[in-house]
């Protein structure tokens, strides 16, 4: 990257121009973003902006990253007084108004990386006091200037460099102290002061590109190195292309100042350069080695550095590493003098398909190995674990994950012997069954079997595990008894509920998210007697009124178990109209909620009313009423069939005087004394003191159900013929006849006779068989009732001298005597 050339300033100029162009014209407006959420993050990148839009002066945090603004100027960011993060990475940035930022007086994090700024301004950061984090990497100024940061008297993190930047002079960082973090891009460095890096500790973390010095210049190289290293700073050393001896003196400066971990991060190595680093470190206190994308160029013939000393050294940690001539690459026999040291060692995704059983004897003081994201299959892991013989016997900790192993069994058998091994990780590998038992030590406590593609649980799993991982399996029930286990994670799994709490009586932390889980209940979740951290959303719950009540009162606190996954996780599936409502937003109704008491108090109001009405009914004989109107009409019915059969025309038949309304228990009487008397007068009658003077009465014919109803008919058709054959009804009126039913018919019809007006008013004569007042009359008899006070009854007198006249009167009533 050269100067800037005629081109660019004029395309520049051409941006200016038109953002300040639309500045002045008060016509146009500043274009706006309002894209802001409710936390006031403002997300406005790679939103096409030539220059900074307008945004709520409320706004927290302002990202105007990857963008096409060319210019800040003094009044875009005027208000922004609560601005506490503005990014403007990735934009065209050639030009910043000096007073651009003196607004933004709480701004804590401002980001200028990949932009085209040519020259820092040390008037721009004048007002950031909380200034914590600068970011000015990638622009293409060739040094910093003088005292630029020297107003940042917050700062903590520093990023500075790029491609362009030549030279770092003394006092360039002056004021900056007490930083946390120093990035500096400087692969292109040709001049350093001395002492201008120094002055800026304590570090913790230095990250350094010098890859130009590297190469060319180590004596610079050293002298940055120098300014920076301190015993507690991790120095991270990027972009390091490193293949000669004269290219690791550098770390004189390192091993001089007594720095304890270094990480080289995209370094490409040769075995000269190795064996040369090892010589200079040797001695030096270094205890963690972190290599992220290495490249091995050599065959990994180290043992000239042999006699050197590392027993510092701890901790090894290879990550992305590329072995180029991986067939030639030496065994790692040689390295003792290396590798008996270190108790942790991580060679994580670097295409590591076996290490050797003879390698292994060597690491002696191991406790940690991690070789995830490797290519281990069950075979290559028996080697690498010596068979399971007990080598590697002080690890505590192992990490297969994210291999090619198959055989849970396999994987027991080898870890059996392993007396102190408490870590087993072997998520992501091709585990699909679980063997009925398997040897374990008796130390483990964390198992980590997720993402692989299990589908039942048997009793392999040791029951002194704490903490157990299963999640992202086939899982679809958990029946097993682990005593000890703190923490379950069965999230991305097919259970349908809960496993039973009482299985688990330590559990702390249980998991189940992402599971086809309809339901649970403060009962399930009391069975976990020590539960306090229930993750279980993004199940398919049905949302009833238990649940939805019961989940609400869980997010809001009560109870001991929280819910930390958030409410947002928990979601209604079922019924339809809920679908995809936030379980703690759904507000169910009361009939719903309570249905069964609903509808039982509605069930039990509507039997008391049915009941409450029968006993009414009961209480006003609308039931006997009933029955009597519908025998009536029935009877009336086939009546007037009858009688359409008989012809329209033709009267009924008058065949009888009249038709005798008695009780059973009252047939004696009328056996005995009506039916002689009226049908038959005596002779002994006709010697009557009363008869004599009289001709002899002429005989009445009489109905009684008794003689004269047609056997075979319904008894109420024959009431119903009979009284209509009838020209009079006589009630003989008793205690008994009150008490029958049928006479209760009789009377009825004929008060329907009555008003059918085939026979007239004096139709009904009621005889008094015994004294029977109309209190006597039971209330619903109100017919009878009616008829005994508008009628005047006829009574039997008990002594033998009133009856004569009593006949008399009878017969006169119904007209025998006329
Ligand atoms: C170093 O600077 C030159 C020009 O000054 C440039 O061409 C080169 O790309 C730069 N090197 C790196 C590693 O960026
Ligand atoms: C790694 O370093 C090389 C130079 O050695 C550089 O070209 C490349 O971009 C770097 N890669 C990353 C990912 O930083
Ligand atoms: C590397 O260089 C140093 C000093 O320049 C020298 O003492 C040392 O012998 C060299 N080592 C090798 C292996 O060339
Ligand atoms: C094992 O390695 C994986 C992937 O590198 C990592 O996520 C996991 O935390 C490690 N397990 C342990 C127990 O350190
Ligand atoms: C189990 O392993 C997976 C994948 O490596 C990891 O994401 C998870 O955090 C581990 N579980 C626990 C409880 O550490």
């Amino acid at each position: 990257m050269g100067q800037p050339t005629d081109l660019h300033l004029a395309l520049l100029l051409l941006f200016l121009a038109l953002c300040w162009g639309q500045r002045s014209n008060p016509d146009v407006r500043r274009p706006s973003c309002d894209r802001c959420d409710r936390r006031l993050v403002c997300n406005c990148s790679y939103g096409g902006w030539t220059c900074v839009p307008m945004v709520t002066d409320r706004a927290l945090t302002l990202d105007l990253s990857f963008n096409y603004i060319a210019a800040v100027t003094g009044d875009d960011l005027t208000g922004h007084g609560v601005l506490g993060s503005l990014s403007l990475h990735g934009n065209k940035l050639a030009a910043i108004h000096p007073s651009a930022f003196d607004a933004l007086w709480s701004l804590e994090e401002l980001d200028l990386s990949d932009n085209q700024l040519t020259a820092l301004n040390r008037r721009w950061f004048i007002k950031l006091g909380a200034l914590r984090e600068l970011n000015l990497l990638h622009n293409p100024y060739s040094c910093l200037g003088s005292h630029a940061f020297q107003t940042l008297v917050q700062l903590r993190r520093l990023r500075f460099g790029g491609p362009a930047l030549e030279e770092l002079k003394r006092g360039d960082l002056s004021g900056v102290a007490g930083l946390e973090e120093l990035t500096v891009h400087a692969n292109n460095l040709t001049r350093y002061e001395t002492g201008a890096l120094g002055y800026v500790w304590p570090l913790d973390r230095v990250t350094l590109s010098l890859r130009g010095p590297f190469l060319q210049n180590t004596a610079l190289a050293s002298a940055v190195l120098g300014d920076v290293s301190y015993p507690e700073t991790q120095l991270v050393l990027e972009d390091l292309h490193v293949m000669r001896n004269q290219s690791v003196q550098p770390f004189r400066e390192t091993a001089s100042r007594r720095v304890r971990k270094i990480t080289f991060r995209n370094f490409s190595v040769s075995d000269e350069a190795i064996v040369d680093l090892l010589m200079v470190m040797n001695g030096a206190p270094l205890t963690s080695l972190f290599m992220d994308a290495i490249t091995l160029m050599g065959e990994g013939r180290w043992e000239r550095a042999k006699w050197t000393d590392h027993k510092s050294i701890d901790e090894f940690y290879i990550r992305n590493a590329v072995v180029l001539k991986v067939f030639h690459f030496a065994s790692f026999l040689e390295l003792s003098f290396l590798l008996q040291y270190p108790s942790k060692v991580s060679v994580i995704n670097s295409q590591v398909f076996v290490m050797p059983c003879i390698t292994s004897r060597l690491l002696v003081n191991l406790q940690y190995l991690d070789l995830s994201d490797n290519l281990l299959t069950d075979l290559t892991m028996t080697e690498t674990l010596c068979n399971g013989d007990g080598s590697l016997k002080g690890l505590r900790v192992l990490n297969f994950s994210g291999n090619a192993l198959k055989s849970l069994s396999t994987m027991s058998q080898q870890v059996a012997k392993l007396s102190k091994l408490t870590h087993l990780d072997i998520s992501r590998n091709g585990y699909s069954s679980m063997p009925m038992g398997c040897p374990w030590p008796s130390t483990l406590r964390y198992l980590n079997i997720s993402r692989a593609k299990l589908t039942t649980i048997t009793p392999c799993l040791p029951i002194t595990l704490e903490v157990l991982d299963l999640s992202n399996n086939d899982i679809n029930g958990f029946n097993l008894f682990l005593p000890a286990l703190r923490e379950l994670h069965l999230s991305g799994n097919k259970l349908l509920r809960l496993p039973s709490g009482s299985l688990f009586p330590n559990l702390q932390t249980l998991s189940i998210q992402s599971n086809t889980l309809n339901t649970f209940s403060p009962s399930d979740i009391r069975a976990f007697g020590r539960l306090q951290d229930l993750r279980a959303g993004r199940n398919k719950f049905v949302c009833s009124c238990d649940f939805v009540n019961f989940l609400r009162s869980a997010l809001q606190g009560v109870g001991d178990v929280r819910l930390t996954d958030g409410e947002e996780s928990y979601v209604c599936d079922s019924p339809l109209h809920l679908q995809g409502e936030p379980v703690g937003g759904v507000r169910l109704s009361v009939v719903v909620c309570h249905r069964v008491l609903f509808v039982s108090l509605s069930c039990g109001a509507a039997l008391f009313v049915g009941m409450l009405a029968c006993v009414l009914l009961w209480r006003l004989h609308a039931f006997w009423y009933l029955k009597m109107m519908w025998s009536w009409l029935r009877a009336k019915r086939s009546s007037q069939r009858r009688r359409r059969r008989d012809g329209e025309e033709s009267e009924p038949l008058l065949s009888y005087d009249a038709f005798v309304s008695y009780s059973e228990r009252d047939a004696g009487w009328v056996e005995n004394f009506l039916v002689p008397e009226l049908e038959e007068p005596s002779f002994s009658r006709e010697n009557d003191e009363d008869a004599t003077t009289h001709r002899a009465p002429r005989p009445l014919t009489l109905c009684l159900h008794k003689r004269d109803f047609l056997p075979g008919h319904w008894i109420v058709d024959n009431i119903m013929s009979a009284m209509e054959r009838s020209r009079r009804t006589v009630f003989i009126l008793s205690e008994n006849f009150v008490l029958s039913d049928w006479c209760r018919y009789e009377l009825d019809f004929s008060h329907f006779k009555l008003f059918d007006g085939s026979a007239g008013g004096e139709a009904a004569i009621l005889v008094l068989l015994e004294p029977l007042s109309k209190e006597d009359v039971p209330k619903r008899f109100c017919k009878l009732r009616k008829l005994m006070s508008s009628n005047t009854y006829l009574e039997w007198p008990q002594e033998e001298e009133g009856r004569g006249e009593f006949w008399r009167r009878l017969r006169c009533a119904l007209g025998g005597e006329d």
